[in-house]
């Protein structure tokens, strides 16, 4: 399982690849702007230098040529962007105009099994289920990830399911579980995959005794 990051931020992004945990990043809009940085172009490179494997970068265009001109400028940036467009009519005119030039497209905001094969029929290397966002509104996201994997297991399709708006680590085990083939993860739900209270209290009888054997010895 692929695991990508959820983030614009560089510092994150170099910590989480030193724990060999980046596969791959996953920007937006609004994570880009969080960073503060106007040279987003900039930005995106040194994310793509750091990471080595697919970044994710928005297009913020709402038109279908828009959408290509942009997406055709951002390829520029560097061999491994991917360009993430919005599961809108225009975007479907969009994906499938990029895939026939080759470029790799990230068929994000998808929130229904229908999108979902429209991206896949449009050839979009990458489709971004938004399963957070769909719990939010009380709708099973992780239900709608076990449904396009049987959709794209029935006719073959090779676009790789990315599940996105993660916001717990349960959300990670039930895609791999799924057999999703990338979950984008926020920073600090990485971090919380690693911890177990039963590990900590463990670790720390250890500690404990082992410092009792070397009073004892001495
Ligand atoms: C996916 O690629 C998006 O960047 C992201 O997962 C959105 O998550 P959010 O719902 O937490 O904003």
């Amino acid at each position: 399982m692929k695991f990508f990051i959820d983030t614009a931020n560089l510092e994150a992004i170099k910590e989480i690849k030193a724990m060999g945990m980046c596969d791959g990043v996953t920007t937006n809009p609004s994570l880009m702007a969080k960073e503060g940085r106007t040279d987003t172009d900039a930005l995106l490179r040194e994310i793509c230098d750091v990471v080595q494997g697919p970044v994710s970068g928005e297009v913020t265009t709402l038109k279908a040529d828009e959408m290509i001109a942009q997406a055709r400028q951002l390829v520029k940036i560097s061999e491994y962007i991917v360009i993430k467009i919005p599961a809108t009519y225009e975007g479907l005119l969009a994906i499938s105009a990029l895939a026939s030039e080759g470029i790799a497209v990230n068929a994000t905001l998808v929130f229904s099994v229908s999108q979902a094969l429209l991206v896949a029929k449009a050839g979009a290397a990458y489709v971004s289920p938004f399963v957070g966002r769909l719990d939010d509104v009380s709708e099973d996201g992780m239900n709608l990830i076990e449904e396009i994997i049987t959709v794209y297991g029935n006719y073959g399709y090779d676009t790789e399911v990315i599940v996105a708006s993660v916001r717990h680590p349960l959300h990670v085990v039930e895609s791999a579980l799924l057999g999703a083939d990338v979950a984008t993860i926020p920073p600090q739900v990485i971090k919380k995959l690693i911890a177990h209270p039963l590990t900590d209290k463990g670790l720390a009888g250890f500690m404990a005794d082992w410092e009792k054997l070397q009073g004892g010895a001495r």
